[in-house]
Formats: structure tokens, sequence, C-alpha cells
């Protein structure tokens, strides 16, 4: 980037894409309120309805919500194991002691860097609400 923000946090705005590039682009600390409903790691993949075709309800895959352990999650395990700055890593090396290389450890990784933005975002008094999953809110909160 040249310094110019590609994506600026505008109010009652839609942002298309990963949120992980999209929130990196903004300055810390401009945000009171998050509320997420991110993947939970459910095991299952989601079809969205668009209409029918000869009768038949027409999809198309929306969402795959199965983790599990690749070359992907383990890159982001060295980052985040690696970085011992980052909000997340002493929270993440204690769940891959716990999980090992699993499926959960990917989802958890993958939801470490973005939570971590999340954080980073909020103001001093802000408040951010995953809808899910206990091991997310330690990971925000610690
Ligand atoms: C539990 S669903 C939320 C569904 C939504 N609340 C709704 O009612 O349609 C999680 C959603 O997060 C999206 N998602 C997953 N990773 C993402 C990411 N890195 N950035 C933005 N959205 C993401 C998925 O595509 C999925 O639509």
């Amino acid at each position: 980037m040249t310094g110019s923000i590609a994506t600026p946090l505008r109010p009652n705005s839609l942002y298309y894409g990963d949120c992980l590039d999209v929130m990196g682009q903004w300055d810390s600390e401009q945000v009171d309120l998050i509320y997420l409903d991110p993947p939970f790691n459910s095991k299952a993949d989601y079809n969205q309805l668009f209409g029918t075709e000869n009768g038949v309800p027409a999809q198309v895959r929306a969402f795959t919500d199965t983790w599990t352990w690749n070359e992907a999650a383990a890159e982001r395990l060295r980052r985040l194991e690696g970085a011992v700055a980052h909000p997340a890593h002493k929270a993440v090396s204690g769940l891959h002691q716990v999980l090992g290389e699993s499926g959960m450890l990917a989802y958890l990784t993958y939801m470490a860097e973005r939570l971590a933005e999340c954080r980073r975002l909020l103001k001093p008094h802000g408040v951010a609400r995953p809808s899910t999953h206990l091991y997310n809110s330690l990971i925000l909160h610690n």
C-alpha cells in the first residue's frame, strides 16, 4: 500500500472480503462495539438458497465450517507462537498444549488472528461479543 487507506472505516457500511484484511487497514481504538457471528467449527457445510430450478430449490455452497489441521493452520500456529508480543500468543500456546494439532486448533488459530484485530480496533472501554465458543472469549479477553 502507498499510505492511503483503500477501505476507510465508515458508519453504516458493508465490507466484502476477509475481515482480517479489511480490519488491518484501520487505525486502533476506533470502535465502541463489535458483535461477531463467526464460523464456530460446527463441522457442517452451509448452502444458500437463491431460487428454484424446475420446482427444486437452487442452492450454492455459502461456507464450509469443517476445520482440519493442514499447512495453512500450521503456518498460522508458527506465526502466533513465534510472536511473543501478539495478544493471542499465550492463549494459543496454551491451547496448542491442550488440543494438539487438531481441527479445533486450526479453527482457533484462524479466529485468534481475527479476534486480535477486533481487540486492537476497540476503544479502551469498547466491548466485543462473539456469538460462539468459550475458547474465542478466552482468546479475546486474555
Ligand atoms: C456463522 S456464519 C454467520 C452467518 C450470518 N450471521 C448470517 O446470518 O447469514 C459465519 C460467516 O462468517 C463468514 N466468514 C468466515 N471467515 C470470514 C472472514 N475471514 N472474513 C469475513 N467473513 C468470514 C462465513 O462466510 C459465514 O458467512
